[in-house]
């Protein structure tokens, strides 16, 4: 199968050999005003691994992605993405770092007064790529997101879900080599969720990019790791046999611990009664 073709492969840009972990956090904790968020935190993400994070409201989630980007710092602990230490990492090398990560946030958090081509490019614009490179690369990501057409419009002239996708556009414009999805389909109907998963799938089954990904809903989470995306059709299609996808794992936090490390299969087999109530 083409899947198991493409897994292999190193990366031109971070050079990366396979056994170095993408993502690696090592006891890692932090806290805010006394209170402590994330409490000796310690897991990896393999090259090519996609990884849903789930659990409860405030279990310090989006706290875990903006620390693997840089954008919080840890209290203790150490941080390795791409193979280096990115802990007291000075501002200027995470913002080439930050380069190599596209990132999905919460609420999309597109500009309102740029147009969808302007806030697809914004990255290309800031690495000072030509305007006509810019507008193709733009045009290949919006493709991708299947929203071709709406490159002219603006934020507020869209649905949820097609900002949702725009925010796609814009994170894998640059071919990253990590991607974090903080709730992609958060606030939207299930209908709508279905075809954002689907992206995060064909992300990850055509590109094979390594990714993080947090969702407050179970149904997407087996969704993604149930399911395969066909490049012949272009849709999604369930794994024969009731098989499941071996490059996506879990992890579950709660109150600032990781409860569940593992495979599909670990976790549907969990005999955790936290975890079998939270799953029910
Ligand atoms: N910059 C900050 N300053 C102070 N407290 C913060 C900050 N960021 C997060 N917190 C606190 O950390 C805890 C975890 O927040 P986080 O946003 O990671 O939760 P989450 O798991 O993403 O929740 P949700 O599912 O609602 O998105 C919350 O109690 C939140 O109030
Ligand atoms: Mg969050």
């Amino acid at each position: 199968m083409a899947n198991e073709i493409l897994t292999s492969t190193s990366s031109p840009q971070t050079g990366l050999d396979e056994q170095t972990a993408v993502v690696d956090f090592q006891g890692v904790s932090i806290a805010f005003d006394q209170k402590t968020v994330l409490d000796d935190i310690s897991f990896t993400v393999a090259r090519g691994e996609t990884r849903i994070i789930l659990g409860p409201a405030g279990g310090g989630k989006s706290v875990l992605m903006k620390l693997a980007n840089g954008l919080l710092r840890p209290s203790s602990g150490t941080i390795r993405i791409f193979g280096e230490e990115i802990n007291h990492m000075p501002e200027r090398d995470l913002f080439k770092l930050r380069a190599k990560i596209g990132m999905v946030f919460q609420e999309s958090a597109l500009f309102d007064s740029l147009s969808v081509e302007d806030n697809v490019a914004y990255r290309l614009h800031e690495e000072h790529v030509s305007e006509a490179e810019a507008h193709e690369r733009v045009v290949e990501a919006l493709k991708f997101v299947e929203l071709e057409q709406a490159i002219q419009k603006f934020p507020s002239e869209l649905s949820g879900g097609m900002r949702r996708r725009v925010s796609i556009a814009r994170a894998i414009i640059s071919k990253p080599d990590l991607i974090l999805y903080d709730s992609p389909t958060g606030g939207l109907d299930p209908i709508t969720s279905t075809t954002i998963v689907e992206l995060v799938m064909k992300q990850r089954d055509v590109s094979h990019t390594t990714s993080l990904m947090i969702t407050h809903r179970l149904q997407d989470a087996f969704t993604l790791a149930m399911n395969r995306f066909d490049p012949e059709t272009g849709k999604m299609r369930p794994i024969p046999d009731g098989g499941v996808d071996e490059s996506t794992k879990f992890l579950v936090l709660n109150e600032g611990k990781i409860v569940f490390d593992g495979t599909t299969l670990e976790l549907v087999q969990t005999q955790d009664p936290w975890l079998r109530d939270y799953l029910s």
